[in-house]
């Protein structure tokens, strides 16, 4: 089973022609709420990818705000171990999206900052531990320090980013980051190839939006091109990634093919509004992967060069 740790929020979106600057107003459309938060997501991207059940440890406050997201997470036959706060509301997002699919977010964490590390359960039957940084980073670190003692995978997606403490990043065996995350990490301005090789982590996999993604094993690379889509909405496609990627890993698929299956899905929930309503089903991410040509050699070689990765050195 794959455990999910992380936040709940309660998503409200408008849309609207451009994010607006600081200090400009933007005239909007209409108004939606979506259930959403970076761990909800991620669990249940992990629970629609099939295969491994998926469990989910979160908090959410005794409000009206938790319901929509316990009904999708329940729908998406997520198990959940809800933490709930007495006087905390259930973590909001305020998300604007813009015309060119683009988004700006901002998350009061409320509920979310009551996870604790007390509130891990027995870890007995657990492959993989996936969390991100919406939670306090107190718990992120106690979690993947108890995980990795009893033998499970952990697999961080270091988002929002932050500095990560020198134990936190000794427990983890993946690390799932987008460009802007992982020049915060690795502390360097340089190529994504340089920037991967200075994360202590055995396992590094950099999302590159449009372009597609590459990962770091050990010392060897692999570039997995993106999937042409038109996209609506880019929000929760990189949690749509994370939560594929740990369920392709849990089933024992290779790094090339769950790099493919989560691309594929997070492409696809690039092209619906709102957060867990735009992530696929398995069948779905099934279907578009067969209708996909193979990667040519010319777009491997230009993520390659993207990645500064010298002719030679990936696959
Ligand atoms: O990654 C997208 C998510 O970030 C949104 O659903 C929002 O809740 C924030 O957590």
């Amino acid at each position: 089973m794959i455990l999910v740790a992380g936040s709940s929020n309660l998503d409200f979106v408008v849309q609207a022609h451009h994010i607006p600057a600081p200090g400009e107003t933007v005239l909007g459309r209409d108004f939606k709420t979506f259930p959403g938060g970076k761990g909800a997501n991620q669990a249940v991207a992990s629970a629609r990818a099939g295969g491994v059940a998926t469990s989910f440890l979160t908090a959410m406050g005794n409000d009206t705000f938790a319901d929509p997201i316990e009904t999708s997470l329940h729908e998406a036959s997520v198990l959940t171990h809800i933490v709930r706060s007495e006087d905390q509301p259930t973590g909001t997002a305020f998300i604007c999206v813009s015309d060119d699919a683009e988004n700006a977010i901002t998350v009061a964490p409320g509920a979310n900052l009551a996870l604790q590390a007390e509130h891990l359960p027995n870890l007995q039957g657990i492959s993989h531990l996936l969390m991100q940084l919406e939670i306090p980073l107190a718990t992120v670190a106690a979690y993947a320090g108890a995980a990795r003692q009893q033998g499970v995978c952990v697999v961080l997606n270091a988002a929002p980013v932050q500095e990560l403490p020198a134990a936190l990043l000794e427990s983890i065996d993946v690390l799932v980051v987008n460009e802007g995350e992982l020049a915060t990490l690795s502390r360097h301005n340089g190529t994504v190839a340089e920037c991967l090789e200075r994360i202590a982590v055995p396992t590094v996999v950099v999302t590159l939006g449009h372009r597609g993604s590459c990962a770091r094993l050990n010392g060897t690379f692999l570039v997995q091109p993106a999937y042409p889509i038109t996209p609506i909405d880019t929000t929760a496609a990189g949690d749509t990634f994370c939560g594929s990627l740990v369920a392709a890993l849990s089933l024992g698929l290779t790094m090339r093919q769950a790099l493919q299956s989560a691309g594929a899905a997070g492409a696809l929930a690039c092209t619906r509004l709102g957060a867990q309503s735009s992530i696929p089903k398995m069948a779905e991410v099934a279907d578009f992967l067969a209708r996909q040509p193979a990667a040519s050699a010319d777009a491997l070689d230009t993520l390659g060069a993207y990645c500064g990765l010298p002719a030679g050195t990936y696959s």
